[in-house]
């Protein structure tokens, strides 16, 4: 066990050196965002952090110091900060073109969505591509309600699917949700986490009981057919939930008796973060009909994607669909230089191991630590509940948001996140290594020593 008296825990060594920065001061910019930003804006920290440069897993503020970003992967990069291959490609067809829509053919969008296509299971092969999670979430839904005919859709409690209308409509986390009357036509069912579920049993029957609630709500709450069922397969934002390995093929199964494709939402999931797969569904041994992608797809570009079978994505032609960034050459190059970056740095397998080392450390630090409730994830996507007492599971989001702090001062940038904001969330770029695990093992505990001495 370490205590809070020993020397500070050491970043391990990295040869990038950040450049001076010559910026604006902190302080301006922050005067200067209160005045001329949305105050929609948040800032993470009580005393908002400034980061000017990033280097693979690293970023730097202004005064040159490093921090090891353990929640990067939520805001986009997959594959490490300013990743040096997937930069030269993007600044090469920066230099040559960087936009046309596609009205004109550009090999940068065929041969991205050719290589996607290998990624898939065989007859997931058709990508549209637009900028964002929420829209790829907007279209799979426009997709599904058109393929079925059907207008229902269901979503999970708890899930996050993004911030336009009908994004946010989907999305049932009550803190990302807006009264605007964007839910028409669909219904929550019952989130199949086993740590907090209302329901009772093993996390196998939780699983079947939450399948069945899928039923439930179909037969009480809808006409009898939906269009889709959409759902993360790790609960991201709502804090990293994980449902028993079972679930994914009852929902599935209800859904599509009931006339409705299957969607998942693999914005966070995707692209060999949960190490074991590619993608967070085959974790649960099930295909769906439509997967949205967006975040780790880009590394950083506001590029996003929906890929389907031919025979859905069929019903979009029928009108004009247009997209004016969605396929521009930049993004391409740059996802299709990310796509390779993966496998040629073995970025899935580093997951594995990285997270496996990650997911035991943490699995220790439960048994002397009472704050800790739940530990979860797969690969580098992971959580850790904290909670006041581990009969009535009482959130700790005073504490959670206290150890975000200290990280912090470590020298660890951390994500928080779950219904009642008492759970850590951990998505660092995959390229994380097993020194910079130690390190942020080595850090949680501290922290942890101090807040319950
Ligand atoms: C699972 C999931 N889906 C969709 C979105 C929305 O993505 P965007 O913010 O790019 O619109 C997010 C964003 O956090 C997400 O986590």
């Amino acid at each position: 066990m370490t205590t809070d008296t020993q020397a500070p825990p050491q970043l391990p060594p990295c040869a990038h050196k950040p450049k001076p920065y010559t910026g604006p001061s902190r302080e301006q910019v922050l005067a200067d965002r209160k005045r001329f930003c949305s105050p929609a804006l948040l800032t993470y920290y009580a005393d908002p952090l400034m980061i000017v440069e990033g280097h693979m897993q690293y970023l730097f503020d202004e005064t040159g110091r490093r921090y090891l970003d353990c929640f990067a992967g939520i805001v986009t990069v997959s594959a490490g900060h300013c990743h040096p291959r997937i930069l030269e490609r993007a600044s090469e067809q920066l230099r040559t073109l960087q936009h046309t829509t596609t009205i004109y053919l550009h090999p940068a969008i065929t041969e991205f969505a050719k290589k996607l296509a290998t990624k898939f299971p065989p007859g997931l092969d058709v990508t549209y591509f637009v900028n964002s999670g929420s829209d790829a979430n907007d279209l799979a839904i426009t997709m599904a309600r058109l393929f079925t005919g059907n207008h229902d859709v269901i979503a999970l409690r708890n899930g996050y699917h993004g911030g336009s209308p009908s994004a946010m409509g989907l999305t049932s986390h009550h803190t990302w949700k807006f009264p605007t009357h964007v839910s028409a036509g669909i219904h929550h069912a019952m989130n199949p986490d086993p740590y907090r579920s209302p329901f009772s049993g093993t996390p196998e029957e939780i699983a079947t009981k939450a399948a069945a609630d899928i039923e439930e709500v179909i037969k009480f709450s809808t006409p009898g057919r939906i269009a889709a069922y959409i759902a993360e397969p790790i609960q991201g934002v709502g804090g990293t939930t994980m449902p028993h390995a079972s679930y994914f093929a009852k929902a599935y199964e209800v859904a599509r008796r009931y006339g409705g494709l299957c969607i998942a939402d693999e914005v966070q999931t995707g692209f060999g973060r949960t190490g074991d797969h590619y993608w967070g569904f085959q974790n649960f041994g099930v295909v769906p009909d439509i997967v949205t992608m967006a975040k780790g797809i880009g590394n950083g570009a506001p590029l996003a994607a929906v890929t389907t079978r031919a025979e859905i994505a069929q019903k979009l032609a029928q009108r004009i669909h247009f997209n004016t960034f969605g396929g521009n050459p930049v993004s391409m190059a740059q996802g299709l230089a990310v796509l390779e970056a993966i496998d040629e740095d073995g970025l899935q397998e580093n997951s594995k191991r990285v997270g496996n080392r990650i997911l035991a450390g943490l699995r220790k630090m439960q048994e002397r630590h009472r704050l800790i409730g739940d530990v979860r994830g797969k690969g580098l996507m992971l959580g850790i509940e904290l909670v006041r007492d581990r009969g009535t599971k009482e959130p700790a989001n005073k504490e959670t948001a206290e150890l975000v702090e200290r990280a912090r001062a470590l020298g660890v940038l951390l994500g928080k996140g779950g219904l009642y904001g008492n759970v850590i969330r951990l998505k660092p770029p995959m390229c994380m290594t097993e020194a910079d695990a130690d390190f942020l093992l080595d850090v949680l505990d501290r922290s942890l020593t101090a807040m319950e001495a």
